[in-house]
């Protein structure tokens, strides 16, 4: 693991840009794994402002979400189709074609997950953005989840959905289960770029980095990666 210690936030956010643009500079048709939740929020802003600039362009980059909720139509605001439009795609000029998240239509669950994780099995991410949740899960691979898991139903820890509340009225809001690429999907990624930051993060930072590598901490996984780099802020790294 290569582990980049930044200030804060802001720096987290510039320094992932920077590694973003180097992969599209090398190769722009690269297929870039992405996450949601707040974490890759400054980066997703970062790379708009860079596209504005005619710095990078989207045109031939194709991107694989990690996981949607099960049980919010795709246009529900909080659904992850929504929220990538909202903070990335509507302000790039990347082709509709080239995006893809899980299809969660409850009618045919079984039929997206499968349909989902045969497209995970077509095609190499070159570079996958991941956050850590404070239990450490990445994606939506709650701790137990085996590391030979490939996409899947899961259901959602409370103490995930206890951290997601923010985004809902109520707890109750919550979904319960989500589709998620699994922990191997992610594992064979060429390159995997992990973001934390804030205090609330830093054990499950901790974790990840020295402690033993074991399906209760997710993210330990990520020690048997060839090529993972890891930016963490002063609050996230505190532990190490
Ligand atoms: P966050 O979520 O970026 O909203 O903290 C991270 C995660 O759950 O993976």
């Amino acid at each position: 693991m290569n582990i980049i210690k930044v200030k804060n936030y802001e720096a987290m956010s510039k320094k992932a840009l920077e590694l973003v643009i180097h992969q599209l500079n090398m190769k722009k048709d690269s297929t870039l794994g992405l996450a949601t939740g707040s974490t890759p929020v400054g980066l997703y802003q970062q790379l708009i402002v860079a596209h504005k600039n005619r710095y990078i362009s989207f045109k031939d980059v194709k991107t694989f979400n990690l996981d949607e909720y099960i049980g919010l139509d795709r246009n529900h605001p909080e659904s992850y189709f929504s929220f990538m439009n909202r903070h990335l795609f509507e302000h790039i000029d990347i082709s509709e074609d080239n995006i893809h998240l899980p299809n969660n239509d409850i009618n045919r669950l079984e039929e997206d997950v499968k349909a989902y994780n045969d497209l995970l099995s077509k095609n190499t991410i070159d570079l996958q953005i991941l956050g850590i949740g404070t239990n450490g899960h990445i994606g939506f691979n709650e701790p137990g989840t085996p590391f030979e898991q490939e996409t899947f139903i899961v259901d959602l820890d409370m103490k995930t959905r206890e951290d997601n509340a923010r985004f809902f009225d109520s707890i109750d809001s919550v979904p319960k289960q989500a589709i998620t690429m699994g922990i191997k999907n992610i594992m064979k990624a060429n390159h995997i770029l992990l973001l934390a930051s804030g205090a609330n993060k830093a054990e499950a930072i901790k974790k990840m980095v020295d402690g033993p590598v074991d399906i209760t901490h997710p993210a330990s996984v990520l020690q048997l990666h060839p090529n993972c780099t890891v930016i963490v802020d002063e609050a996230a790294a505190s532990q190490l």
